[in-house]
């Protein structure tokens, strides 16, 4: 596949069971989390079928096969008095990484969150993750002072 041979669109259900595969990759390497396909696509379902505060997009071939994929959230910010927009499950298909497909799905993302009026965008990232770290460099993001912390509430 050559460069720029793909199309980023709004995914549908019809979708999660290969974004739900693609997110088994994804957690495979973050530490925080392991991959368990049923709760990846009651996830997918939920995010999916909302419209107005998440959405859902993926990379395509030139056969309209999924080869990547991100997801975009919103939260209200104090700080910004305007929503802020959290991008998860950034994953591109191991076979086609470095022809610009990351960067055009982040990039769909963080249009969508400016048309909902969002001011800030934030996510998180495996601290050990070389690749992303220079991902997210390269595309701009800066560095907070922010640590992450987490409690489960499952029974
Ligand atoms: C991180 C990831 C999404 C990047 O996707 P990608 O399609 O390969 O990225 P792009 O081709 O759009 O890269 C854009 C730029 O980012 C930088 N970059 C991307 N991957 C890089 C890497 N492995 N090492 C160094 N720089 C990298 C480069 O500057 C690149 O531009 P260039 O190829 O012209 O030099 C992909 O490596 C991936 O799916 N990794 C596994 C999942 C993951 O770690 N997701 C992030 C979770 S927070």
């Amino acid at each position: 596949m050559k460069k720029q041979q793909f199309r980023v669109d709004r995914a549908s259900t019809a979708d999660i069971e290969r974004m739900a595969d693609l997110l088994g990759e994804l957690f495979a390497i973050e530490r925080d989390f392991a991959a368990d396909g049923k709760r990846q696509t009651a996830g997918l379902r939920r995010l999916i079928e909302r419209d107005r505060d998440a959405a859902a997009f993926v990379a395509r071939d030139a056969t309209g096969s999924i080869i990547g994929m991100v997801t975009v959230q919103l939260v209200v910010s104090t700080a910004e008095g305007a929503p802020s927009a959290r991008i998860e499950d950034v994953v591109v298909d191991g076979d086609v990484r470095r022809r610009g497909i990351g960067r055009a799905l982040v990039e769909a993302a963080l249009d969508w969150a400016r048309g909902t009026g969002a001011t800030r965008a934030q996510l998180l990232m495996d601290t050990s993750n070389a690749a992303a770290e220079a991902f997210y460099a390269r595309l701009g993001w800066e560095k907070t002072q922010l640590a992450a912390r987490r409690i489960s509430l499952r029974k």
